[in-house]
C-alpha cells in the first residue's frame, strides 16, 4: 500500500473522519506491534485532524508515560488523577475540554493549546493508555470525535 493519507479538502470534522478512519485501521490491520501501530494512529489524526497535539500517554508502572506522538514536545509523565489525561484515566471516559482554562489541574504543555479531548483506552478492563489530541482552537471537540476516537480506541486496545 501507499504510505499516503487521501483526505478530503473540507475541515468538517465527520466527513474528515469518515475519510481518515478507515485508512487508519487499513494501517493497522496488519501490524501488531504496539509503537508502529500508536505512531502512524498519532500521525494519522495530526494530519487528518489539522490539531496542534496528537498522541498517547501508556499506563507503565502505575503512571502514564509519554508514548508516541506528533505536535510540540510535551510532558513526560502524568499521575493517576493529574490533569485532563489523569482524570481520563482515572474515570475511565472521555473528557472534552471546551476550554483548558476553565479544568482545574490542567497540564499545560503548551501555552498554545486551548481545546483538548483525552480518550481511555481499556484493555480487558483496566485503562492502558489514552488517546490525547489538543487544538489552538477553543471548543474544537465535540460528540462527533467523541464517537470516532472511543471506535478507535477499542481497535487500538487489540495492539496492547
Ligand atoms: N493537557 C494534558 C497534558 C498532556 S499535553 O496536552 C500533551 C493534561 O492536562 O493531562
Amino acid at each position: 500500500m501507499t504510505e499516503t493519507l487521501v483526505l478530503p479538502e473540507t475541515s468538517d470534522r465527520a466527513t474528515r473522519y469518515h475519510a481518515l478512519i478507515p485508512q487508519i485501521q487499513a494501517l493497522l490491520q496488519d501490524e501488531d506491534d504496539l509503537i508502529a501501530s500508536l505512531a502512524n494512529t498519532a500521525a494519522g489524526l495530526f494530519q487528518g485532524l489539522n490539531v496542534l497535539w496528537a498522541g498517547f500517554y501508556l499506563v507503565k508502572h502505575g503512571g502514564l508515560v509519554l508514548g508516541p506522538f506528533q505536535g510540540p514536545i510535551a510532558c513526560t509523565r502524568i499521575k493517576l488523577g493529574d490533569g485532563v489525561c489523569g482524570q481520563s484515566w482515572a474515570q475511565r471516559k472521555t473528557i472534552i475540554v471546551d476550554d483548558v482554562d476553565d479544568f482545574p489541574g490542567h497540564i499545560a504543555c503548551s501555552a498554545a493549546s486551548k481545546s483538548e479531548i483525552v480518550v481511555p483506552i481499556i484493555k480487558q478492563n483496566r485503562v492502558v493508555g489514552v488517546l490525547d489530541i489538543d487544538s489552538i482552537q477553543p471548543k474544537n471537540f465535540s460528540d462527533i470525535d467523541r464517537v470516532a476516537l472511543e471506535d478507535l480506541s477499542r481497535i487500538l486496545s487489540t495492539k496492547f
